[in-house]
C-alpha cells in the first residue's frame, strides 16, 4: 500500500481490492460486535474547508472505533483559514498525529499537504475526486450482486469528482463505465485520457438513455457540487434530464442497483419514486463510507 490516499488513479487494482477486502473483514468484526482496536492510541486530525455529514461522521466514528481519536479542524477556525502554508500545516501536524484526512478545494493542496507530511494523508474529497466514496461505493456494489468484474456503471449527471472517480475506480476493477453528460461538463481531461487504457470498457456521452443501456447500476450526483451554488441556475438548463427517472431504469438491466453518493435532491438528479425504491442499496452506500474508510485508516496507519 502507498503512504497516502490522494486519487484512486495512483492506486493499482490489487491495492483497492485489498482496501475492499479489509473492509468486509472489519465490517464482519463490528457487526458480530467484537471489538477492533487496532489503532489504539493513534490520532487522525480531520481538516474539513468544505461541509460534511457523511465523511466527518464515518471518519470520527471509524477512527474511534479501532480504538484511536479524531480531531475535527475547521478550515475557518484554524490557521489554515488565516493561509498558513500548506507546507507548514502538514510539518506540524505529522509532529502530532498518526494520519491526516483533509476535505477541500484544489487537489494541489492535497497533493502538497502529503509531499510535505510524514503520516499518511487521506483525500476526503476535492474538487477533483472523492476517493472514499468510490471506495464505499464499490463494496456496496460488490455486496449486492457478488462480484464487480464485467459489470456495467451508469453514471448520469455533472462530470465532477464523483464521475472522475468513479471512472479511476470501476475501470481499474474491472468494471465498465458509461458517462452521460453534457458536452459542456464533461469528465476531467485526466481521467478521459486514463480510459483510453481501458478500450471498450468506457464511453462518454451526451445520451442519457444509450448511456444506461444494460447497466448493472446507475449512479448519479448533484448538479451543483460545494462550492457552485451560485452556478445553480444556469446549471439547473443544462442538465435538465440528466435524472434516474423510470425511463432510465427502464433500459437498464432487470434488477440494476441506483447509487448516489449523497445528499441528494429529489427531482433533480434523481426522482422521489426511484430513490425510494432504492432506499436499501443508497444508505447501504452511505453506510460503507465507515468500513471502507476504516479499512483505509488501518492499512495505511497501522
Ligand atoms: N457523500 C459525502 O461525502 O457526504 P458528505 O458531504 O456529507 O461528507
Ligand atoms: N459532487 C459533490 C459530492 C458530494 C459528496 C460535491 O462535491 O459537492
Amino acid at each position: 500500500m502507498k503512504k497516502d490516499l490522494l486519487k484512486l488513479l495512483d492506486l493499482s487494482k490489487e491495492e483497492i481490492l485489498e482496501i475492499l477486502d479489509t473492509a468486509s473483514y472489519l465490517k464482519d468484526l463490528q457487526k458480530k460486535g467484537i471489538p477492533h482496536p487496532f489503532l489504539a492510541g493513534k490520532t487522525l486530525v480531520m481538516i474539513f474547508t468544505k461541509s460534511s455529514t457523511r465523511t466527518r461522521v464515518s471518519f470520527e466514528t471509524g477512527i474511534y472505533q479501532l480504538g484511536g481519536n479524531g480531531i475535527y479542524l475547521s478550515g475557518k477556525d484554524s490557521q489554515i483559514g488565516r493561509n498558513e502554508p500548506v507546507e507548514d500545516t502538514a510539518r506540524v501536524l505529522s509532529r502530532f498525529c498518526d494520519g491526516i484526512m483533509i476535505r477541500t478545494f484544489d487537489q494541489e493542496e492535497v497533493e502538497t499537504l502529503a509531499q510535505y507530511a510524514t503520516v499518511p494523508v487521506i483525500n476526503g474529497l476535492t474538487d477533483f475526486c472523492h476517493p472514499c466514496q468510490v471506495l464505499a461505493d464499490l463494496l456496496t456494489i460488490r455486496e449486492h450482486k457478488g462480484t464487480l468484474e464485467g459489470l456495467k456503471l451508469c453514471y448520469i449527471g455533472d462530470g465532477n469528482n464523483m464521475a472522475n472517480s468513479l471512472i479511476a475506480g470501476c475501470l481499474k476493477v474491472g468494471m465498465k463505465v458509461a458517462i452521460a453528460c453534457p458536452e459542456t461538463y464533461q469528465p476531467d481531461p485526466i481521467c478521459l485520457e486514463f480510459a483510453k487504457e481501458y478500450p471498450g470498457m468506457f464511453q462518454c456521452t451526451p445520451d442519457i438513455l444509450e448511456a444506461a443501456k444494460d447497466s448493472d447500476v446507475l449512479y448519479t450526483d448533484v448538479w451543483a457540487s460545494m462550492g457552485q451554488e451560485s452556478e445553480f441556475n444556469e446549471r439547473k438548463l443544462v442538465f435538465e434530464g440528466y435524472q434516474i427517472n423510470d425511463a432510465v431504469m427502464a433500459v437498464a438491466h432487470e434488477g440494476a442497483m441506483v447509487q448516489h453518493c449523497l445528499p441528494a435532491h429529489r427531482g433533480e438528479e434523481i426522482t422521489a419514486e426511484v430513490f425510494e425504491a432504492h432506499a436499501e442499496e443508497i444508505f447501504d452506500e452511505a453506510e460503507n463510507r465507515l468500513h471502507a474508510q476504516k479499512a483505509v485508516m488501518y492499512l495505511l496507519m497501522k
